[in-house]
């Protein structure tokens, strides 16, 4: 049980990122609105993620964590909704039959709408204006009316990811998931790729499977398992305000869940021990991320954990290191070393985008993918020198062919980022680069695994 704590807790503590609405009875009255909609997603469903990620806490699974850095409602249309849930998808296909673990399926979806800023304020020419905060806060564009902040948009926040959430529950539901037909969307990237010579094999692999399966009578039309497919949503819980609105008691276990997602982090700007965020974060149950960048140290982190997971539960708590291709190894190992000296139990997961952001010459935030894979490669590298599991990643990517990210088999370069930089806030993977990123590390989980596996007894001479 959680010592004296209320949804509303949070608002006595001090807070970082808030907005600056013009007229808080407005934005009050709003809030009093949503606390009465329905909640968007299930206690029970919460529950269920929280187990899937303790298998990935004891190195049963692995989890795959993707979406918009921010959702727009500018960008919300079915044919985004799909084709964002299809490379998913994907994805999951491959990284499950390289590491032969399954994989959960969280995606930044349904919810990601506000964003923390490292400057309140953005100059353009001469002139400065309140930075853009993400589509439930202030809108994009660079006006005066634009940026203030205006609390309906917490209901079309609402809205939206209400709609969105529906499509994907039909979807993981209703057929698109069927596991053939994956697979078919699958090779048709590898046939297309410029480096799908690279990915034949592993793909010819999962077909021989699937029709050896299929002679022994397992198959979609048979098998539930083969046509659907277990997806939750995420979101950085930072707009409290909202959060607290969709705070609702389990009438099931009479414990608080936040009903806005299923999995909620705490970013890297605010996590800071005694503040709001994490007061509001230790009293939902529903599992919870924790963004880790450089300036983290071990014993705030274990801080941290004792606040958000006092009982220690496997599956409560994940652990998003984000520190850039360059500081992995000077950052994530004495992390991992607190943690496991302490025996806490928690999930590692890599973010590879927020640390390897940098300014292109033509003056667009970019990501080189090198410099992603490189942050995966370096983190998987440490966990196994540590004896920990690197159980997941954590990918900001896009179903749509974007040119925001630079590099990939299809080379993206600094001049052809302006074709279709879409992004409402950093850099994507597009379809192409999350599919490549899967597949290249599918390779390396395979070779983890063929490298650690146990040499047979040899059969002594008799
Ligand atoms: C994000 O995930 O979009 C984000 C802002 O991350 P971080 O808090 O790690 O900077
Ligand atoms: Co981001």
């Amino acid at each position: 049980m959680v010592a004296s704590w209320s949804p509303q807790g949070w608002r006595s503590k001090p807070i970082v990122q808030v907005p600056d609405y013009p007229d808080a009875e407005d934005l009050k009255s709003i809030e009093e609105q949503l606390a009465t909609f329905p909640p968007l997603v299930f206690a029970g469903e919460a529950r269920e993620l929280t187990s899937g990620l303790a298998k990935v806490a004891a190195g049963e699974a692995f989890l795959l964590q993707g979406g918009d850095c921010a959702e727009s409602f500018a960008e919300h249309s079915a044919d985004n909704i799909r084709d964002f849930f299809r490379v998913l998808l994907q994805m999951a296909v491959v990284l499950t039959f390289a590491g032969r673990v399954p994989v959960v399926k969280v995606g930044r979806i349904a919810g990601q709408f506000a964003k923390p800023r490292s400057a309140p304020m953005e100059a353009q020419g001469n002139v400065e204006l309140p930075s853009y905060r993400g589509d439930i806060i202030n809108g994009i564009d660079f006006t005066k009316g634009a940026r203030v902040p205006d609390p309906r948009r917490l209901m079309e926040a609402y809205r939206q990811s209400a709609a969105t959430l529906n499509l994907l529950r039909a979807f993981a539901q209703g057929g698109y998931a069927n596991l053939e037909h994956v697979h078919q969307w699958n090779l048709g990237f590898v046939k297309d790729s410029p480096a799908g010579h690279r990915y034949q094999e592993l793909a010819d692999r999962i077909s021989e499977t699937l029709s050896f399966m299929r002679a022994c009578g397992v198959t979609p039309e048979e098998t539930a398992q083969l046509r659907t497919t277990d997806f939750y949503t995420s979101h950085e819980a930072l707009l409290l305000g909202y959060e607290e609105a969709f705070t609702r008691v389990d009438s099931t276990t009479g414990d608080w869940y936040a009903t806005s997602g299923h999995f909620v982090w705490i970013g890297d700007r605010t996590r800071q021990p005694d503040h709001a965020h994490v007061e509001f974060c230790r009293g939902i149950k529903n599992p919870i991320g924790i963004k880790c960048g450089p300036s983290l140290d071990p014993d705030e982190l274990l801080r941290l954990i004792d606040i958000l997971n006092p009982a220690n539960e496997p599956g409560r708590l994940t652990l998003i290191s984000r520190f850039g291709a360059d500081k992995v190894g000077e950052h994530l190992p004495k992390l991992i070393r607190a943690v496991t000296r302490e025996g806490k139990v928690v999930v590692w997961s890599c973010d590879p985008m927020h640390g390897n952001t940098v300014k292109a010459a033509t003056g667009y935030k970019t990501r080189p993918f090198d410099l992603i894979l490189r942050e995966v490669e370096q983190s998987f590298d440490v966990h196994r020198a540590e004896g920990s599991y690197a159980g997941g990643v954590h990918l900001e990517m896009t179903g749509k062919n974007v040119t925001e990210c630079i590099g990939g088999a299809r080379s993206v370069s600094e001049t052809d980022l302006h074709d279709r930089y879409h992004t409402h806030c950093d850099p994507r993977l597009n379809a192409d680069q999350a599919l490549e990123m899967a597949f290249l590390m599918a390779e390396r989980l395979k070779r983890d695994r063929d490298g650690s596996a146990v040499a047979e007894p040899s059969v002594a001479a008799g």
